[in-house]
């Protein structure tokens, strides 16, 4: 309901009419939705959300808190008060642009500190701006070059594999803790960080903590607080480590890369930031577990998907794990503070105001998705999909904006899985809950999705899929995706080295 501001002002009777069956709608103001501005224009009022404070409901109703309020208020965009502070929601299309415009929202001040504290953390690439953040931001697309994608790709290939031998064996196994154990092995081996045996269990239990206790309050949140801190100890001291003893070799590995990244006045990272950054590979690498639980979740759901996944037409099998990330709960919202006062379709934006832009609501918001509900992977063969609609992992510029420098190495990690689980694997799901949570963030199915009677497929049912690696799998040069922005090109364009060929 856009009006223009020539348009003739709806009535506050008009209006109030629209919600009169509503019992949420009752909280919504009642005075006019217009009003004029010192300069005499006419501007909207945003559509308030009564209540005192929402963060019980955000609590409550989880992912869906925005899209249900926006749904009731027939809005894209409406101002409630969350913590006692005053904050704008937004979803869709316009409102992901808006919010992904570099520089218009920064991410300092605006996340609550002890789930900053579990996220990206203080002197993180994501609490920085303008040339500070570009700078940084390099840093990490410099590890995202096709031939370390595709060597992450295939060592977590090899850790699944060596699992699936032992998986064997056992009467089940429950799958969000072995391939959180996987991706964690995975991406130390690639990243060049040394890992003993029993680190390896310690470092996939602090990972996993921090992620599930961003989300929460009370214990989960403090248990994560708790292993942060070990986890940081142990970053700060493998990189202090390397600075001492070894010679400055910024070209190689992304634990190189970031031990020897220097700033923009030419100086090494202080070592709390880069143990802050080298924590902000590994963990979201691991995050990618919960995607790889939706993965099986959705074959279990949507068996058709399985044997059109066999048939190893490459297209549908990322169009499969684009639905995936579009339509399973991950990120509820990103909340961000406005850097200047500006105006956006009539409404007034003051310098700090608090905004949250709604990912789930927007990954289905059916003015950009027809049919939101379905889980239809075909919708990303059949429409184009833009950088502003598919918004997962954030939206637009990666290299200019705060959009998600790890989105390949997500895709590609959910495509392999997805490869793994349909060509060189045969289970059961037994009788379990797969009901799904949406106040529990980050969601998941409550049962973490138990397999029974693994067996190993011999050979890859995928035919004629050539370089054929280990599994079978295609490996691929290019890391284009549809609705994310292509590797190289995009990098290209934007000048950041380095460039593999
Ligand atoms: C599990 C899958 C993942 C999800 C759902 C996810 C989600 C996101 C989202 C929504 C943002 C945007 C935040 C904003 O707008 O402020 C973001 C940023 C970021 N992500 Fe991811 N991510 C994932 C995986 C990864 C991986 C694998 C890496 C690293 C290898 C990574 C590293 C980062 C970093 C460093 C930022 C900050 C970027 C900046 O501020 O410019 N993420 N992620």
């Amino acid at each position: 309901m856009i009006y223009k501001k020539t348009e003739t002002l709806p009535s506050a009777v008009e209006l109030r009419g629209l919600f009169v069956n509503d019992p949420l709608a009752l909280r919504v103001q009642r005075a006019p939705v217009f009003h004029r501005d010192s300069e005499g224009r006419i501007m909207r009022d945003m559509p308030q959300d009564k209540s005192l404070d929402s963060t019980m409901d955000l609590l409550a109703d989880g992912y869906r808190f925005i899209s249900k309020r926006c749904q009731q208020y027939q809005t894209k965009v409406f101002e409630t008060r969350v913590m006692l502070q005053k904050a704008v929601c937004m979803q869709g299309e316009e409102a992901s642009r808006l919010f992904y415009e570099p520089d218009r929202f920064t991410r300092k001040g605006a996340v609550p500190p002890n789930t900053l504290k579990l996220l990206q953390d203080i002197g993180s690439v994501q609490s920085l701006d303008g040339e500070d953040h570009l700078e940084r931001k390099r840093m990490f697309l410099a590890m995202m070059k096709p031939d370390s994608l595709q060597r992450l790709s295939d060592i977590f290939a090899e850790q699944w594999l060596m699992q699936l031998d032992k998986w064997v064996g056992k009467d089940s196994i429950i799958f969000l803790p072995e391939v959180q154990d996987i991706l964690t092995r995975a991406v130390c081996i690639w990243a060049d960080v040394p890992l003993t045996e029993p680190q390896a269990k310690l470092r996939r239990v602090e990972f996993a903590s921090m992620i599930s206790g961003a989300g929460s309050v009370g214990l989960r949140n403090w248990w994560g607080l708790f292993l942060r801190n070990q986890n940081e100890r142990w970053a700060e001291k493998l990189i202090s480590g390397i600075r001492e003893t070894q010679k400055e070799n910024p070209s190689g590995s992304p634990l190189e890369i970031i031990v020897w990244h220097r700033d923009r006045e030419g100086k090494l990272l202080d070592v709390e930031t880069a143990a802050v950054e080298l924590i902000n590979i590994l963990r979201p690498t691991v995050a990618v577990a919960w995607y790889l639980v939706f993965v099986a979740h959705a074959l279990h759901e949507h068996p058709e998907c399985k044997i059109r996944l066999q048939s190893g037409d490459p297209r549908y099998l990322e169009a499969f794990v684009q639905e995936v990330r579009r339509f399973y709960p991950f990120f509820p919202f990103i909340a961000g503070r406005a850097t200047t006062n500006f105006e956006w379709h009539d409404y007034v934006f003051k310098e700090g105001s608090l905004v949250l832009f709604d990912i789930y609501g927007t990954n289905h918001d059916p003015d950009i998705w027809k049919d939101p509900e379905a889980f239809r992977p075909e919708r990303f063969m059949e429409n184009e999909i833009n950088l502003f609609s598919l918004v997962a992992q954030g939206a637009g510029d990666v290299v200019k904006g705060h959009r998600c420098p790890g989105e390949w190495i997500a895709i590609e990690l959910m495509k392999r899985s997805a490869h793994l689980l349909t060509n060189m694997m045969m289970y059961d799901i037994p009788e379990q809950d797969l009901s799904i949570d949406f106040s529990r963030m980050p969601a998941i199915p409550k049962s973490k999705l138990i397999m029974s009677n693994i067996q190993r497929v011999a050979q890859p049912v995928a035919p004629d899929l050539s370089p054929v690696t280990l599994d079978g799998y295609a490996p691929r040069s290019d890391f284009a995706f549809p609705g994310t922005p292509p590797l190289r090109e995009n990098m290209e364009t934007q000048g950041v080295e380095p460039l593999a060929q």
